[in-house]
């Protein structure tokens, strides 16, 4: 494969023990709407700040190994000039991009989603890789009902992921898989765990039909959890099931699996992450995470959107990253919250 060494030299960089990647690729609806929960109008220059002020956290490279960037931060910079993607590489931090334009409905699927950019992506990876991005990141979406995900719905979202990652190996950006079955709903355990199991073998079947190296990409996914309608499962539960589903669906020769936090409460995914990690020496993958809102909620609020608050944003998102680090190792306590 062309640009092999480059691959190579990504994963590396990426996967260490007790490392994970910071998620801060919102879309620009997205954004705006976790700026307006805290009264903040979501302008270039009050993205660019916030972002800079997580990416510039001291001491945030112990716990972080890459940061997933939204298309316009990559060319964005730091108050003294320095572009924000080399910022964080200050740290050992893997600069990287979300590709992916969004999702729509599946056409003739009815409560199927599919994720749209596919067209032009090689070039649009050829300008990021020039701005610095190294690896990329597509998320497909799975909402669960009793009747979703259709099997043609199934297929149709594994076969885009293939597709971008194929072009991402091609072009020398490690891809990050992310199939993300939702939270919302009123499925319990059982049934996150029957259509994550789905999900995850449609993927690996659609990156073998296009070629894709499995050691040369990461799968980001969701724990398996009952519905948000439903009473949370304890962290044992979860678990088990999430080792039941990863063991049976995902490959060895995957280097690691990054968990999405998905709308769970920050301290509840630590938890689960911990649980998962008690046991992952029955594993071959690293377990890791990729959190947007999980480590980043704290940090939000404690901005606020002014300069003053600096010190305890980045505090706030050190301290979630700190403890996830540790649950990487099983060794997280929720005493340690406080
Ligand atoms: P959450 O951790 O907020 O689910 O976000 C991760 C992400 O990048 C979704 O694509």
């Amino acid at each position: 494969m062309r640009n092999l060494d480059q691959l190579q030299t990504t994963i590396k960089d990426l996967i260490h023990d007790g490392r994970g990647i910071l998620a801060i690729d919102e879309s620009a609806p997205t954004i705006a709407k976790r700026f307006k929960a805290i009264g903040v109008e979501s302008t270039e220059e009050n993205r660019r700040a916030y972002r800079s002020l997580l990416l510039t956290t001291p001491g945030l490279g112990e716990y972080i190994g890459g940061a997933i960037f939204f298309e316009e931060t990559l060319s964005q910079r730091t108050p003294a000039g320095i572009p924000l993607p080399a910022i964080a590489w200050e740290q050992r931090i893997v600069p990287g991009v979300k590709v992916d334009k969004g999702k729509i409905p599946l056409a003739l699927c009815p409560g199927d989603q599919i994720t749209e950019g596919l067209d032009g992506l090689a070039q649009r990876l050829q300008t990021y890789r020039d701005q610095g991005a190294r690896f990329a990141k597509w998320r497909e979406v799975y909402t669960i009902t009793d009747q979703n995900p259709s099997s043609f719905g199934l297929e149709a979202n594994a076969d885009a992921l293939a597709r971008y990652a194929a072009i991402c190996q091609e072009e020398g950006l490690v891809p990050i898989v992310e199939p993300e079955v939702l939270m919302d709903g009123r499925h319990n355990i059982e049934r996150c765990a029957e259509v994550t199991e789905a999900v995850l073998h449609s993927v690996f079947a659609a990156l073998l039909r296009h070629h894709v190296a499995l050691e040369l990409m990461l799968l980001k996914t969701n724990m398996v959890l009952p519905g948000t309608e439903q009473p949370k499962a304890r962290p044992d539960v979860i678990a088990t099931a999430t080792h039941t589903v990863l063991t049976r669906a995902v490959p060895a020769a995957v280097p690691s699996i990054n968990f999405l936090s998905g709308g769970q409460e920050p301290e509840e995914s630590t938890a689960n992450l911990n649980a998962i990690n008690l046991h992952r020496d029955r594993c071959p993958w690293n377990l890791s995470i990729s959190f947007g809102r999980a480590l980043q909620q704290p940090a939000l609020r404690a901005w606020q959107g002014k300069s003053d608050n600096g010190a305890a944003t980045q505090q706030a998102l050190l301290k979630r990253a700190r403890l996830n680090s540790l649950a990487m190792r099983g060794a997280y306590l929720p005493d340690m919250e406080r």
